[in-house]
């Protein structure tokens, strides 16, 4: 349970609050690069953290974030012209930079034009391609961190794979979500025997079979290592490993040979936010087969409602695509199906933003307890006293999940504290 203070303080991330203070200290996903995906190509909205921005790519391919509206009366720039070097406004003709700088005023008389460009610039952020992510940075220049460094993104191009979906609540209870791996058993119990990118693993019998996990959760430099165990065998415990890093990574524990999963979880605004989504393998190139089941939307993906919105197809509008028979024949648990769109439906369900005065927590809710907690105490931390946050450090982002079996008195972190280190070359630690 929380105190309405603290759920208003770590739900609400527009300018100027503490939690919005927060995410602008860190790089955060703006944008998939396929949306910008050639010079001068058509500009994009995004919203992040309360703020209407639009995104261009110009004639030589630099990216630009800026303030959605036109400085001169305020006309959406989505309408823009993207050409020869900048987007112009429709209205008049105004023309900015990536940066935000006006560059022309047509209609001024030429002799006054140039002055003027000079004091009109549009709010404006870095826009930075690494992997398949357009990258962001909205707090003071000055502070600017280190380009990220998480794995899948660094890793070739061709042994990752990302995509994003909107998802209709507030960030923290679609992360919370990401941290609480005890729902898998029974949520996502259909996919872990179908799932093209999770069926067949070892780990899988385990997870199925063992319904009364036990956490245990160790502080890490960046946020948290979740640790949950179940039995094996009779010598040695099964144990799955999330990393969240703050504020809102969460990497997904392997299962046999596929690829590792994971998130980001983004506010667009309070009630929004933007579910990316990753797959990689750490050492070998995805295969054919496993892009393609990424494409078409299973694992940690989803398919779309057309028109490039990012709306996954099953949405609260037409009730997730309920099929209740396949409830009840056992091929889903939820009877919804997609283990993104069974994550979204149940926390879109909570409402926008869920009153956390009224929940009742229990032992498997203890990685949600502290990663509020550690939050908390860094959005405390950073506005009373300026304090950095975990999270920015890059050190703190070269993490890995697990999945290992280890003997029954040995502590998972000394189990495996090499394998939650990036580690070039090696593989993640599966099973
Ligand atoms: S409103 Fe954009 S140029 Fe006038
Ligand atoms: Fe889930």
């Amino acid at each position: 349970m929380l105190k309405k203070e603290i759920n208003d303080l770590l739900t609400q991330t527009g300018p100027g609050t503490p939690m919005g203070d927060l995410f602008r200290q860190y790089w955060i996903p703006a944008l998939l690069a396929q949306e910008l995906e050639e010079n001068d190509s058509p500009p994009v909205r995004v919203k992040l953290l309360s703020e209407r921005l639009i995104a261009f790519r110009d004639s030589e391919g630099r990216y630009g974030l800026m303030d959605e509206f036109c400085a001169h009366r305020g006309v959406s720039l989505w309408f823009g012209r993207n050409e020869e070097s900048g987007l112009r406004c429709t209205y008049h003709g105004w023309k900015y930079d990536v940066n935000g700088q006006c560059v022309e005023i047509p209609s001024e008389p030429a002799e006054r034009e140039s002055a003027l460009c000079k004091k009109i610039k549009l709010r404006s952020y870095p826009l930075v391609k690494i992997g398949d992510v357009l990258w962001t940075y909205m707090g003071d220049p000055a502070q600017t961190p280190d380009l990220p460094e998480w794995e899948f993104a660094r890793v070739p191009a061709e042994n990752t794979f990302t995509s994003k979906r909107w998802q209709e609540c507030n960030w923290l209870q679609a992360l919370e979500g990401g941290i609480d791996s005890s729902h898998v058993s029974w949520l996502h119990s259909g996919g872990l025997k179908t799932d093209p990118l999770f069926k067949g693993a070892q780990g899988n019998k385990y997870n199925l079979a063992d319904l009364k996990p036990f956490f245990e959760v160790v502080e890490s430099d960046g946020g948290l290592f979740i640790g949950v165990r179940r039995n094996a065998d009779d010598d040695n415990y099964y144990w799955r490993i999330t990393p969240w890093v703050m504020p809102s990574f969460t990497m997904i524990p392997p299962r046999g040979d596929h690829p590792v999963h994971g998130h980001f979880w983004i506010p667009i605004d309070d009630e929004n936010c933007w579910v990316y989504s990753f797959d990689y393998h750490s050492t070998r190139a995805l295969t054919g087969t496993e892009r393609q089941a990424m494409l078409d939307g299973h694992g940690v993906h989803n398919e779309y409602e057309p028109g490039g919105s990012y709306r996954p197809l099953a949405n609260k509008d037409n009730d997730y695509l309920m099929d209740r028979a396949a409830q009840k024949r056992g091929d889903t648990y939820s009877g919804v199906k997609g283990i993104a769109i069974q994550d979204s439906s149940l926390q879109e369900s909570m409402g926008p933003i869920v009153d956390r005065t009224k929940e009742k927590l229990v032992s498997t809710d203890s990685g949600i307890i502290m990663a509020r907690r550690k939050l908390w105490r860094a959005v405390e931390a950073l506005r009373d006293d300026g304090v950095q946050p975990p999270g920015v450090d890059v050190a703190h982002q070269r993490v890995r999940s697990a999945a290992v079996v280890l003997p029954k008195d040995q502590a998972f972190i000394d189990g495996c504290r090499e394998a939650l280190e990036v580690q070039p070359g090696v593989k993640h630690a599966s099973v």
